[in-house]
């Protein structure tokens, strides 16, 4: 069952080209099957150790890639977060240490150059990106797998982003770009992707896929298949929560922003979510909201990744 080969390390989805991210999503569909059925499936990672290093806090990542390693057959180490990245020994040495005792490290850093720099200094090791400041690639296969298992292709599909252009918009827009579906972000100026960022994204369009970057929520909204929000003020920008919160006011995802979208348009967040800035009670646990797929299918895309580079 598992046949598909991927790149030594998983930074960016742009790591993965088309084919590559559509093998992990139909290998992530398979792995999603077998569990539900308490099928066995092949363990990849037997005898082997997977290294999960955050300097942030996680509930979803941390956890899924903890069931994931442990259902693939392999086992986990967590050094604690005062040992892990740069504190007490330079990034590098941490990960020619690990690079010895382990074969994966799972890392959720600030910037992106830190990863990179993890990364470059141990070459037998494979790295998986837990999330940085830029980018949450691992979050984009889940949230790819979830449009997927509702849409089928998605070359017709419209996702809309409202909110910041943070990580998480980031890597959405990577992979629904190169499996052929149509992007727009919402964001208010001065928040939006980079648009260095956003000619990578269009770089990388696969199948007719397009972006489209605009700071009108509702002409993001009017039409879109799925309509998605994340919190407006990430991890590591705290001190700028009270400006934030009025700023992105108008981009709250609520019932009147929904009622824009295609009748149907499912609600997505990659959560945690801040209840009643960003999203509304009555959006999030309405009948269109996808959010806990997305959470689930965390674990089995994140098992097909794991399988690919194990
Ligand atoms: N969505 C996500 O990455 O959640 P955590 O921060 O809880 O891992
Ligand atoms: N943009 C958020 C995502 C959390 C999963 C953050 O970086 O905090």
């Amino acid at each position: 069952m598992i046949d598909v080969t991927a790149p030594t390390r998983f930074l960016s989805v742009l790591d993965f080209g088309p084919a590559e991210l559509s093998a992990c999503l139909s290998l992530a569909a398979e792995l999603k099957a077998a569990r539900a059925a308490r099928r066995a499936h092949e363990r990849p990672l037997t005898g082997q150790h997977v290294a999960l290093l955050f300097e942030k806090p996680s509930l979803r990542t941390r956890s899924t890639f903890q069931i994931a390693v442990r259902e693939l057959g392999g086992d986990v180490i967590e050094p604690p977060q005062d040992v892990v990245l740069g504190g007490r020994e330079s990034i590098a040495d941490v990960a020619r240490n690990l690079e010895r005792w382990v074969s994966i490290a799972v890392v959720r850093t600030f910037a992106q150059a830190r990863l990179e720099e993890f990364a470059s200094a141990a070459p037998r090791l494979r790295v998986v990106n837990a999330l940085t400041d830029e980018e949450h690639p691992c979050q984009a296969l889940a949230d790819a797998l979830t449009l997927i298992e509702r849409f089928g292709e998605l070359s017709d599909r419209t996702i809309a982003f409202v909110g910041d252009g943070n990580n998480v918009a980031r890597s959405l827009a990577q992979a629904v770009i190169m499996l052929g579906g149509h992007v727009r972000i919402a964001s208010p100026a001065g928040y939006e992707l980079p648009p260095a960022a956003v000619a990578e994204i269009r770089n990388c369009a696969a199948n007719g896929g397009t972006i489209e970057v605009t700071d009108d929520a509702a002409a993001a909204a009017g039409g879109a298949d799925a309509v998605y929000t994340d919190v407006w003020t990430s991890m590591g920008q705290e001190a700028e929560t009270a400006t934030r919160i009025q700023l992105f006011a108008p981009y709250q995802v609520n019932s009147t922003l929904m009622s824009l979208a295609a009748p149907g348009a499912l609600f997505m967040h990659c959560l945690p979510a801040h209840r009643g800035d960003e999203v509304t009670d009555e959006v999030i646990d309405s009948p269109a909201s996808v959010v806990f797929d997305q959470a689930e299918n965390r674990l089995h895309a994140q098992k097909a990744l794991l399988a690919m580079l194990g």
